[in-house]
């Protein structure tokens, strides 16, 4: 049995594009349907409501593309999703529970630091999956709310003096905690690499990406949803702002996609 149904993916911006990434080279045969709700972004200084609100809008464009399962390519969405299994029938993943899992088991002191948007600190569903494994007690974690880094990575400050600054001056701090993993707790926070490694070089930075696909992977199996394997997949892209300026935000994105549409939410 196979599914040839592409998978939803989306974030409130560019973020989610290093899961998508992930996502092409583990599943060639899958198609996806990426929305990058740009008009919105940032979403991690929002209210819980409004983020919830904007959460219901995409996946309801989704679900009207009959995307077979949809993936949260982003942590504050993710947060803040809960209520979709209320209407929503076919399989919903989001990063948060698969990246923590993957961190604490990869963690070797468990010394485990989390950078995320200041709604999805707040939201509180790191610190609840890091705590299921007894260790919040024992041993220390650090949570910290970057969404300036959400804006920066935007407006295309990557690799620049400015990023370097602004994420050195936020992070500095967890330079002498003996921190051996770092989750990147906001999908947009793989463009940080070079930034976060610059600050704490022996520290192994934890992605969505990979965690969030082998979950998938289980997923799309258990459900009998995959795509043939004879078929190719294509991406297709659509944005809530402009797709020129997001041509040019993406130019570190390296698959290959169709065209990039513009969508009313
Ligand atoms: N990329 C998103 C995340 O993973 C959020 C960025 C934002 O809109 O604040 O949390």
């Amino acid at each position: 049995m196979s599914d040839s149904r592409a998978i939803g993916v989306f974030d409130s911006g560019i973020g989610g594009l290093t899961v998508l990434s992930k996502l092409v080279e583990m599943f060639p045969n899958e198609s996806f349907i990426y929305v990058a709700d740009t008009l919105n972004c940032p979403y991690g200084v929002k209210s819980p409501d409004k983020i919830r609100n904007l959460v219901t809008k995409v996946t309801n464009f989704l679900l009207s593309k009959d995307v077979k399962a949809i993936v949260i390519a982003c942590n504050t969405a993710t947060a803040n999703s809960m209520h979709l299994k209320d209407f929503v029938k076919i399989p919903v993943i989001g990063v948060i529970d698969p990246t923590a899992k993957y961190a604490y088991k990869h963690s070797k002191n468990k010394k485990i630091a989390v950078l995320a948007t200041n709604a999805t600190i707040d939201s509180n569903q790191y610190q609840m999956r890091l705590n299921k494994f007894r260790l919040f007690n024992r041993n220390k974690k650090y949570f910290v709310k970057c969404s300036e880094f959400v804006t920066a990575i935007e407006a295309m400050e990557i690799k620049t003096e400015t990023s370097y600054k602004i994420v050195s001056d936020k992070i500095d701090f967890l330079k002498d905690k003996n921190i051996d993993t770092v989750i990147l707790g906001c999908t947009h926070f793989g463009l940080y690499e070079s930034e976060i490694r610059e600050v704490l070089p022996n520290a192994k930075q934890v992605e969505c990406g990979l965690p969030t696909g082998l979950y998938l992977k289980e997923v799309l199996e258990k459900n009998g949803l995959n795509a043939d394997s004879k078929n190719d997949g294509v991406i297709n892209l659509y944005t809530t702002g402009s797709p020129e300026e997001m041509k040019k935000q993406i130019k570190w994105f390296d698959k290959e996609y169709q065209n990039i549409v513009r969508i009313k939410l």
